[in-house]
């Protein structure tokens, strides 16, 4: 991660100061997004605490502001990818992460896509329910996300195939020899190992108790920004997101964590 990119977030909002990209930022993301120039940020992407799942050093969780705080920062047509789970609080989901989406919908945020982060392997059993095997990827945009790069995966059948063709006047369901494309656009499901070797190698990354696969970090930010935009993550954790934002083409980032992370 270079520390010598010297340039400066854009933007001129009164009051706003000159963050430097590519360094982290030890605040609270509150305090610290109130300090960034407005409409700056290209795509964030980030996961808040789970209800109060974890106490990460006594440090506050204000749902509501960093919403606002992310709509704020976030460009025309930015995006923010939020990836949340609920907590099982006496014997039944809280749904918190409902709430957030509806909330994020009433400050101005338009819900994009509910994506699903699942877990190829999972250790969340229950005795009286389905073992829990996906997060969500909330994908907000404000207005239209103005960068879309799908992602693609090959398809099961490809190469030359008799395919039927638009029947004629004749009534005669013609075939014609076509084509099948090899690749097709993702589904909104993405799949990843989790735990060491999947979540990512990085030993020093797993003292930190949550963190989110480097691949679905790197696989949003292929799909929602150009090379040069701003990618941040307020609550960056053991710093999966900000680790991930060197994609070929060099995007450059911003971001924030707390002194326990
Ligand atoms: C679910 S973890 C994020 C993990 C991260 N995505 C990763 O891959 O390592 C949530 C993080 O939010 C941080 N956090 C909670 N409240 C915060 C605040 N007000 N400002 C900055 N970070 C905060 C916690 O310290 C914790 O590290």
């Amino acid at each position: 991660m270079s520390t010598t990119d010297t340039r400066q977030m854009a933007g001129t909002e009164p009051g706003g100061m000159s963050i430097t990209r590519n360094r982290l930022y030890v605040a609270d993301c509150v305090e610290f997004m109130a300090r960034m120039d407005a409409g700056t940020v290209d795509l964030t992407v980030t996961s808040p605490p789970y209800d109060n799942l974890r106490n990460y050093n006594g440090y506050s969780f204000d749902f509501e502001a960093i919403a606002r705080g992310l709509f704020r920062v976030t460009k025309a047509g930015g995006v923010v990818v939020w990836v949340v789970g609920d907590k099982i609080d006496a014997g039944q989901r809280t749904l918190s992460s409902f709430r957030q989406g509806l909330f994020f919908q009433e400050i101005g945020f338009r819900m994009h896509d509910v994506m699903i982060y699942r877990k190829k392997n999972t250790p969340f059993m229950r005795s009286n329910a389905y073992t829990n095997a996906y997060e969500f990827m909330f994908v907000l945009s404000r207005g239209s996300p103005k960068t879309f790069n799908p992602l693609t995966e090959p398809t099961v059948r490809s190469g030359y195939e008799m395919l039927p063709h638009n029947k004629g006047p004749d009534a005669v369901n013609n075939k014609v020899l076509k084509e099948l494309k090899k690749e097709k656009t993702r589904t909104n499901i993405w799949a990843y190992a989790v735990g060491m070797g999947g979540t990512t190698r990085d030993k020093v990354a797993f003292r930190h108790p949550a963190v989110f696969p480097e691949k679905l970090a790197a696989d949003h930010i292929l799909s929602w920004t150009e090379p040069g935009d701003l990618v941040f993550d307020p609550m960056c954790g053991s710093g999966t997101t900000p680790r991930w934002h060197c994609w070929p083409g060099g995007t450059t980032s911003g971001w924030t964590s707390l002194p326990n992370t």
